[in-house]
């Protein structure tokens, strides 16, 4: 990168930064239904600055959802490669609000801090391309490489209508390369390849006892409680290791070789760090992976939320007539998620006591995992762009999330995905004070565009 271009970035800034906020005030929460304006304004508001910022063809993808964004710049040529870049411009409600320093959606710098919701995920992080895209019409008038964006607002919540654009417009979408930043390096100082994304199988679990709620007195001891068969159900998905012990759940779980398993062992996180970040008072789970491999490696089955019975301030002496359960899986290559909503569906009808009747609904169709090499050429270029602006090489590893809609990518589109995120393990992704470290965003900017002059080669 030349000195003008530098010089360029450095000026730029505050103005990026400026411009970053103005999109964060709006609160796009799209699994909120009231917020659906909220959702098309965000999509406008990037329609505009994509335009401004030298991008053509910008447009408003209506679907059944939230909308879509495209965009592209594609007069690099024909023999120059063509990166495809994905981003969500929708974000995770804010509850609880009374943590948050600075209000949600009221963008506050601190420090080197910016704190909003979005901020890292991932609208500050899909910001730093069109950013990137900008600071090269600005300099140079032209890009390396020729681009598309496509940006949805339904992430958060599933990803459904992109997962139905993207088959049915693989022309409009052909590249060379996906790029993508919504993910974590590990510091400031040292950056982070993501080569897999765990995938997500979701549903919501409930137990029938009698018709309605009974007086515990009249019948306590004689009828099954459905808050507590509910507990003994719950109580079967692990053992006391963390294994999940659904039959056939590890079926198709591709285990690491001991080369990845090394790749592994260098990300500098361990029980340490986990216990520092997350304040519990110990780790959990099979002791003989690492916490790094149980997180990025290894399928869970989590229960999210579980309620029945009298709850509310008071006392009532009562026999629920149901208990509920949300529970979600994140899951592994090659693990599909319809199949494993179906084996937690079987072996809860096999546990079942004739007491009670169990309902196992999956919400929406899941996900599945993501896995790349490492060799890819692309990600090779992004190796490289990470180690000459951060001037640490990055380190490889998996990460515990998903994006819904990378497998897709990957598969239909049929190109290589690269994961090159700028987030920090303390953004505060989907809780109070969310934040973005900016020096990471414009540091992201940068690696953003080296990435595209190494990929030209
Ligand atoms: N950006 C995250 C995925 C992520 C999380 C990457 C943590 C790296 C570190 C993404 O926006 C996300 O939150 N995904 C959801 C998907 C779900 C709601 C379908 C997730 O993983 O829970
Ligand atoms: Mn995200
Ligand atoms: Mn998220």
């Amino acid at each position: 990168m030349n000195e003008e271009t530098q010089a360029y970035l450095k000026s730029a800034q505050k103005q990026q930064v400026n411009e970053l906020i103005e999109w964060l005030r709006i609160p796009s929460i799209s699994t909120i239904p009231a917020h659906k304006p909220d959702l098309l304004d965000a999509a406008n508001w990037l329609i505009k600055n994509m335009e401004s910022s030298g991008l053509e063809n910008v447009e408003l993808i209506e679907t059944d959802g939230h909308p879509l964004v495209y965009a592209d710049w594609l007069h690099a040529g024909p023999d120059k490669p063509t990166v495809l870049v994905y981003g969500h411009y929708d974000v995770q409600p804010v509850d609880p609000l009374e943590l948050w320093e600075t209000p949600p959606f009221e963008p506050t710098v601190r420090g080197d801090d910016l704190f909003a919701r979005g901020a890292s995920d991932d609208k500050g992080q899909t910001f730093i391309h069109v950013k990137a895209v900008e600071a090269f019409m600005q300099t140079e008038g032209a890009l390396p490489v020729n681009i598309k964006f496509l940006v949805e607002g339904e992430e958060e919540s599933g990803g459904a209508e992109i997962a139905k654009y993207v088959p049915k417009n693989k022309e409009k979408l052909a590249a060379d390369v996906c790029l993508i930043s919504d993910t974590g390096i590990m510091s400031p100082t040292q950056p982070i390849i993501t080569y897999s994304l765990r995938g997500m199988w979701a549903g919501e679990i409930t137990v029938m006892g009698p018709t309605s709620d009974l007086h515990s007195g009249m019948f306590g001891g004689a009828i099954h409680n459905a808050n507590q068969a509910l507990a003994e159900l719950l109580a079967a998905l692990h053992d006391t290791d963390g294994r999940v012990m659904v039959p056939g759940f590890y079926d198709n779980v591709t285990e690491m070789t001991a080369d990845e398993r090394a790749v592994l062992a260098k990300v500098p996180y361990g029980d340490k760090e986990l216990l520092a970040i997350s304040g519990a008072p110990a780790a959990y789970g099979e002791p003989e992976y690492s916490v790094v491999e149980r997180i990025g490696a290894r399928p869970t089955l989590e229960i999210n939320g579980m309620w029945g019975g009298y709850i509310t301030e008071g006392f009532k002496t009562v026999i629920p007539s149901q208990a509920h359960a949300k529970v979600s899986c994140r899951l592994v290559p090659d693990q599909e998620p319809a199949r494993i909503g179906k084996l937690i569906d079987d072996y809860l009808q096999e546990l079942a006591p004739e007491t009670i009747t169990v309902k196992v609904e999956s919400r929406g169709a899941g996900a599945p995992a993501f896995l790349a090499p490492m060799d890819l050429p692309a990600i090779q270029a992004a190796a490289r762009a990470y180690g000459k602006v951060f001037g640490t090489e990055p380190v490889f590893k998996r990460e515990g999330g998903g994006i819904p809609i990378v497998g897709d990518i990957q598969r239909e589109l049929n190109m290589p995905v690269v994961l090159m995120g700028f987030g920090l393990p303390d953004d505060n992704l989907h809780a109070p004070n969310e934040k973005f470290h900016l020096p990471n965003f414009w540091r992201g900017i940068e690696t953003a565009m080296v990435f595209m002059e190494e990929i030209v080669g």
